[in-house]
Order: C-alpha cells, then sequence, then structure tokens
C-alpha cells in the first residue's frame, strides 16, 4: 500500500521516495495527450522530429492552470530528499497520478545522501591573522532561514585559514591565465564564480592545482546555486549500477570506486556579495576586465591575499531540518 509506505517513512530516515519518476511520468501523460500534428513530418519518410515548443508552449488554458496549482504545491517549501517534508510532496504527486485512473506504486531506497551543517563559517583575517570580518553564507533571499542551507552535497567537512586566489569561472583557462599572471592556487583557497560547467568539475580541478577549499558565487543578480560536487555522474556512490535497496549490496567508503567519486577538498556555494567581499580585500594583480562580469566586482585583484580567508565546512551526518 503506497500510503502505508509513505506513512511508515520514520522522521529523519535516510530514504528517497522516487518523487521525480512520478513526476517524469506526469510528464509523459501529458505528451501522451498532445495532439499529433507538430510531431508529424509528413513525406520525407524518416521518424517524426518533435517540435519542443510545440509540445510544452501551446498547453490549454485548464491545463496551465493545473500545472500551476501542482508547482505551487511542490514548490511552496523545501523538500529535499530524505527529510519528513518529503513525504507530503511524493503524496502529493501519488495523489494526482491517482486522480488522473493511472495505476501507481511506490518503493523505497537508501542512497547515501548528504546534508547541509549549520556549524559551517566563513571570515575574513587581516594578514596578521586578527579577525576582520565574518561573511555570509546564507542564502540573501532567505532572510528567515526557510530554506535549505546553501552547501555542496558530497563536499567533505574541513577548515582551512589561507589566502584566497579569485580564480574567475575555474577553468584550465582560467588557471592558464593565472600562472601568465604568476598566480598559482596551492595551499589556498580558491574563488570561483558560476559558468565554468559541472560544480564538482570545478572543485576538482581547483584540488588538483593544490587548493584547499573552494567557494563558488552565484551572479550578482541571482542567488546561491546548491548542488552535488560527486564525480562520475549520478547515482548512488554506494551502489552504482544496481538499486540501492533497504538490504543491498554496498561498497565500503574505503573502496577506490567510491573515494574517486568524492572531492578531495571542501566546498561551498555563496552569494556574490560574499565572493566579491572576498575579492575587493584582494592585492595582486588587477582583475582581467572580462572576469569582473556577473559578479559585479569593482575593485581588488586576484590575489594572493594579502588578506586570509577563515573557512569551516561543516556537513551533517542526518537530515537536520524541520518542516
Ligand atoms: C499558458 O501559460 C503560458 C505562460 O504563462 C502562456 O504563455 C500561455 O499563453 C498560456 N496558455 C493558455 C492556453 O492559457
Ligand atoms: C576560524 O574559524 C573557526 C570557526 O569559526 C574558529 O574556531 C577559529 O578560531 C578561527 N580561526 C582563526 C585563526 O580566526
Amino acid at each position: 500500500m503506497p500510503h502505508a509506505v509513505l506513512a511508515r517513512l520514520p522522521p529523519g530516515s535516510v530514504r528517497l521516495v522516487i518523487a521525480f519518476g512520478l513526476l517524469l511520468l506526469v510528464s509523459l501523460l501529458v505528451l501522451r495527450r498532445r495532439p499529433a500534428g507538430p510531431l508529424a513530418r509528413p513525406g520525407d519518410g524518416r521518424l517524426p522530429v518533435p517540435d519542443p515548443a510545440a509540445l510544452f508552449l501551446s498547453l490549454s488554458a485548464g491545463a496551465n492552470a493545473s500545472i500551476a496549482a501542482d508547482l505551487r504545491a511542490l514548490t511552496a517549501g523545501p523538500h529535499l530528499a530524505g527529510t519528513p517534508a518529503a513525504a507530503p510532496a511524493a503524496a502529493h504527486v501519488l495523489g494526482r497520478l491517482r486522480a488522473a485512473g493511472l495505476q501507481t506504486l511506490t518503493r523505497d531506497y537508501a542512497p547515501l545522501l548528504s546534508y547541509p551543517g549549520r556549524a559551517s563559517s566563513l571570515a575574513l583575517l587581516r594578514p596578521d591573522g586578527s579577525p576582520l570580518a565574518r561573511l555570509s553564507l546564507d542564502e540573501p533571499a532567505d532572510e528567515g532561514r526557510r530554506l535549505v542551507p546553501p552547501y555542496h552535497a558530497y563536499a567533505p567537512s574541513g577548515a582551512a585559514v589561507a589566502e584566497a586566489v579569485f580564480v574567475n569561472l575555474g577553468r584550465e583557462e582560467d588557471y592558464a591565465a593565472l600562472e601568465r599572471l604568476g598566480v598559482g592556487v596551492r595551499g589556498r583557497v580558491a574563488v570561483a564564480r558560476r559558468g565554468g560547467g559541472y560544480r564538482g568539475g570545478v572543485v576538482a580541478r581547483a584540488a588538483e592545482k593544490g587548493a584547499v577549499a573552494v567557494l563558488i558565487a552565484g551572479r550578482a543578480d541571482g542567488g546561491v546555486e546548491r548542488g552535488v560536487v560527486l564525480l562520475g555522474g549520478p547515482g548512488d556512490p554506494l551502489t552504482p549500477g544496481w538499486a540501492a535497496t533497504d538490504g543491498a549490496e554496498r561498497l565500503g567508503f574505503d573502496d577506490e570506486a567510491v573515494k574517486r567519486r568524492f572531492p578531495k577538498i571542501p566546498s561551498m556555494p555563496v552569494s556574490a556579495e560574499t565572493a566579491v567581499a572576498i575579492i575587493r580585500s584582494l592585492g595582486g594583480p588587477p582583475i582581467p576586465a572580462e572576469w569582473q562580469a556577473g559578479l559585479g566586482v569593482d575593485a581588488g585583484g586576484v590575489g594572493p591575499g594579502p588578506t586570509l580567508v577563515n573557512f569551516t565546512y561543516q556537513l551533517n551526518e542526518a537530515p537536520q531540518l524541520v518542516s
């Protein structure tokens, strides 16, 4: 009984009810109801090529209203996988699919999930190590701290007191440009802005160059971007290729196949405001003009230092969110 399954979810247990799979079903259902018109390309004998605009942008007024209501219900609050708030979200999707007359079922999985801690901190220190300013690790738009705190899922806990270097997007070419300026990140905190590809790749590259931690800033006109930094594609790292059911065989954390999927250094997403506060305190070569876009940084250099960054990242073993 799916309802019984949902009700049995103990609060705080690391269980993932696959709402995404159900959402996919909703999409498929919607697509199935589309008239065949835009899909067919008469005459040329090849497979029909769907026109995405026709598929997604010409829904009826009734579909618009129900999509709006579902989106509102599902986005009204955080429902991070494995937290108590995930069960009502899954129940909502289940209810809607049932109402549409579909046969439904739910499955419980117990993959390795990663949750943010509240003990993380970020501060600027003077070159002599005395405190200069505390920097916010919060989402600027979330003053009431109602949302999931900004974090990079699967980042290791760790701490660093080190000079910072602004690495632009954190791509190979950015490190090459820094090298031409005589600036390296070894033993330092890399401060990047978002846009250099998969964030896990940005963190791994910084680690490869010797950085001890990475902060990735969102755009000045956007928020803080949470996300995963695991390497090697999606999926539970402990059950690669098979289902993470309760009794399933699992690889150990010391298994090479598991270890190489985890980042070696701590990282966090930060607001543009926080990144700019760090970058404005940096000396060194001036920031290349094209690196200033997006963040809205108008002063400072690429570093390193002379200020120090004191960064502590603390992850939680279990979900701490109350809904
Ligand atoms: C559905 O909503 C979209 C986005 O607001 C709008 O562009 C479109 O015209 C709406 N369609 C109908 C049929 O109301
Ligand atoms: C760095 O921050 C941590 C956590 O807030 C704190 O315990 C530590 O004393 C700080 N280190 C310095 C050198 O300020």
